[in-house]
This record gives C-alpha cells, sequence and structure tokens, in this order.
C-alpha cells in the first residue's frame, strides 16, 4: 500500500522541523515536553513489555516510548523506508527499540505477540475502507491483557480563531480520509473494532486527543 498524498520521501528530511513548529503552533509546547506530559499521564509500564509503535515515522515517539518501557523492548514500523533510516539514526544510542519497514494493514507479527501498541497521529494517515483493518491487525497481534494507545486529531467543539486556523493547515496538508477520521465518534469507531475504553485526554483545546483502550474479547472485529 502506497502512502498518501503526503510524498513523505520528501517529508522524511524535513520532518523534525516541520512537526517541530507544529507542536508549538497547536499548544505552546515543544514536541519534547508534550510528548512527555503525555506519556506520564497514558503509560504504566510493569516490565518487559512488548511494545508496537505503528506509523513510528522518524522514530521521535518510539525514542520516547524505550525511555518509558525501560525494560521492554519497542519495535517501530512504517511503510516509508527514508523515515525508518532517520529512525534508526535517531535511536542509535537507545538499545531497547529495532524498526522494519512495513505496513500497518497487514503486519508480519505473531498473534498476542504485543503488551501495548501506540498509535500516535497515525490512524488519520490510514484511507478510510482500511481503518478497521489496521484495527483488527492491531487487536490480532496485542495480547488479550494488552493495551492500545490512540492520540490524533478531531474536529475541535469550540470555534476560535487558532482553533479554525489549525484545522484549516490541516486540511491543507492532509486528504479526505484524514478528515473523516476527525469527524467520527472515535471512541465508538475503536469500541466497535473490540476494545473498550479505559481513559481518555483531549489536549490542544480540543484539537487532538488521547484514548487508551484495552482489548474487548466480547466483541469481534468487523470489516463491514
Ligand atoms: C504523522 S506521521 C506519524 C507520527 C509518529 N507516530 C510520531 O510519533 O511522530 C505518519 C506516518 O505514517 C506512515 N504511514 C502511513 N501509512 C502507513 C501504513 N499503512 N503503514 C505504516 N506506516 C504508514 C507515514 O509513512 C508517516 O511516517
Amino acid at each position: 500500500m502506497r502512502s498518501r498524498n503526503i510524498n513523505y520521501d520528501i517529508v522524511a528530511h524535513l520532518y523534525s522541523f516541520i512537526t517541530g513548529f507544529l507542536y508549538i503552533l497547536g499548544g505552546g509546547l515543544t514536541e519534547k515536553a508534550f510528548r512527555r506530559i503525555f506519556f506520564t499521564e497514558f503509560i504504566k509500564a510493569k516490565g518487559n513489555e512488548e511494545v508496537l509503535d505503528i506509523c513510528c515515522a522518524n522514530g521521535k515517539g518510539t525514542q520516547f516510548l524505550a525511555s518509558y518501557f525501560k525494560q521492554g523492548r519497542i519495535t517501530g514500523v512504517d511503510l516509508n523506508p527514508a523515515m525508518i533510516s532517520f529512525a534508526i539514526k535517531n535511536t542509535k544510542k537507545t538499545s531497547n527499540v529495532n524498526f522494519r519497514v512495513g505496513d500497518c494493514t497487514k503486519m508480519d507479527f505473531p498473534d498476542k505477540y504485543f503488551d501495548f501498541v501506540n498509535s500516535f497521529l497515525a490512524l488519520h494517515e490510514i484511507p478510510t475502507q482500511l481503518v478497521k483493518v489496521v484495527l483488527k491487525e492491531i487487536k490480532r497481534v496485542l495480547k488479550d491483557t494488552g493495551r492500545l494507545l490512540v492520540f490524533d486529531f478531531k474536529v475541535p467543539e469550540k470555534s476560535t480563531f487558532d482553533l479554525n486556523f489549525m484545522y484549516y493547515v490541516l486540511r491543507l496538508i492532509e486528504d479526505e480520509s484524514a478528515a473523516r477520521f476527525m469527524m467520527i465518534d472515535q471512541i465508538k469507531y475503536i469500541e466497535n473494532q473490540g476494545f473498550k475504553l479505559v481513559h481518555s485526554k483531549e489536549y490542544h483545546n480540543g484539537f487532538t486527543r488521547a484514548y487508551l483502550f484495552k482489548v474487548d474479547k466480547s466483541v469481534s472485529s468487523s470489516l463491514v
């Protein structure tokens, strides 16, 4: 599967710079400061976890995950080889990470392998008809006791100048699938694929939201 309208072969080279700027614009915090606040809220590591970071891009988030899951092992997967090369460079001093080029709509990991899956600004990247396929794959590779952490954009409920500005900037960059994902009831959508919400919090004045889910064994994922 090819990545969407964004050309990540080019973006990979400027990714840290662009995202660094967008983090400040979106909430006044640096990327590092935001990731620290976010992971501290949502990650309670026990030790020895197998962690999967889907759509890991240049590995900045994967590196952060590694510092939270100190005794765990983190695997980052991204469709774009240039991103994976940057991820390997960016984490060369971190021992508990590994990366591979791969498509999160069809992953080659065994069933029930991971304790934790991180999906950080990933689901809005996936073409609408494949989001359920990705969630089904995540459920397949998660253990029954596993957790899924999702952080993604959503349409803000308030209408202020800066939120509207951010929304239109994003609409210029992203495609229709991203817009659709931002508009759906993300909790209900993900729960319908066999997960149960544990904890949720809004960030960036309602422009983003994070959700921690556990696997719900009573619901089987459907692709319809
Ligand atoms: C916005 S970035 C993700 C940000 C990253 N998770 C972080 O923490 O900084 C989106 C990434 O998704 C990747 N991507 C898009 N479709 C994918 C797919 N089907 N499988 C794996 N990666 C994909 C792109 O190559 C890009 O690097």
